[in-house]
């Protein structure tokens, strides 16, 4: 069997669940490659000094805090109820979900207030007596480990607190949200001595490949060809990250104009560019953008 290099950074992932296929394509379009199959406990990078252990995803604060790894990927949501020392160094932009309270569709229970002494079936116990106690309702917990959905229909809760992200179990099992607790993402989290350590290099060449990866997601990569007239109405609309790339074509009087234009600014920006009458404009993902 293979030994983990004590030498190489080392980054604890969600074995088996909600995040695992999304952190293994982060990873793999961060530029690593390594092998991943579902009985491997660990995976050794061959193009980065990084060791990728696969684990349960509760386990992974306390590996972090307690430095055993260097790293870890997981949801916010663990974060939240676990509370572990350690520090969230980005938000990873996938893995999206919330933490809802819920109640049976046929429940007289419309609101929160009407919980007050009632039982709340979980396994974010803390999440869930927090949430209550900053809203002044005393209720029951109990902390269930799995298949909470089912506890109102067995009695043991008239309510629950879980996950929720495409809302599909909650359907299949006629509960429906009363409101939100709090929303949650896939965050990469350091044990905070290897911040200061000899991996201290390492690990910012690290997250220096993952904040390329989140930044091109957040850019499009966009081409145009266009008269020269236009030419300072379209500076005005794309100043990109710097000013736009303009190239004169082998048409007389016309330019191919490049730039990155923002996600959240596209459609705007693709509306204003119509209305200056540019037409076949070609978009492009990005696939990494070093800031
Ligand atoms: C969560 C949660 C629900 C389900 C909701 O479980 O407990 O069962 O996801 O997802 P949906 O809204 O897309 O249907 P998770 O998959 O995190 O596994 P767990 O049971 O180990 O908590």
């Amino acid at each position: 069997m293979a030994n983990i290099n004590n030498k190489n950074l080392k980054l604890a992932i969600q074995k088996q669940g909600r995040l695992t296929d999304e952190t293994l394509d982060f990873l793999r379009k961060s530029g690593l490659e390594f092998e991943s199959y579902s009985q491997r406990l660990f995976s050794s990078c061959r193009n980065f000094p990084l060791e990728i252990l696969y684990v349960r995803d509760n386990d992974i604060p306390n590996y972090v805090a307690s430095g055993t790894v260097d790293l870890g990927i997981l949801g916010q949501n663990v974060l939240n109820e676990k509370k572990p020392k350690v520090k969230k160094l980005l938000n990873l932009e996938y893995g999206f979900c919330s933490l809802i309270v819920a109640v049976p569709k046929e429940s007289e229970i419309k609101d929160i207030k009407t919980l007050r002494n009632k039982t709340i079936a979980t396994s974010y116990p803390k999440s869930t007596k927090k949430f209550f106690n900053d809203n002044n309702i005393p209720v029951k917990v109990v902390s269930i480990s799995g298949s909470v959905e089912i506890t109102p229909a067995l009695g043991i809760s008239q309510a629950i607190v879980d996950l929720v992200s495409t809302g599909s179990t909650l359907a299949l099992n006629d509960l429906e949200i009363l409101t939100k607790v709090y929303d949650s993402e896939a965050v990469l989290i350091a044990n905070k001595d290897a911040l200061r350590n000899g991996k201290k290099d390492l690990l910012e060449k690290l997250t220096t490949r993952f904040k390329g990866v989140l930044s091109a997601k957040d850019y499009k990569y966009i081409m145009m060809n266009v008269p020269e007239a236009v030419l300072p109405k379209i500076k005005q609309i794309i100043p990109g990250l710097k000013s736009p790339t303009v190239s004169p074509l082998a048409k007389e009087g016309w330019f191919s104009v490049q730039t990155v234009i923002k996600e959240d600014t596209f459609w705007e920006t693709i509306e204003k560019l119509k209305q200056v009458r540019v037409s076949g404009i070609i978009v492009l993902p990005i696939e990494k953008m070093i800031i």
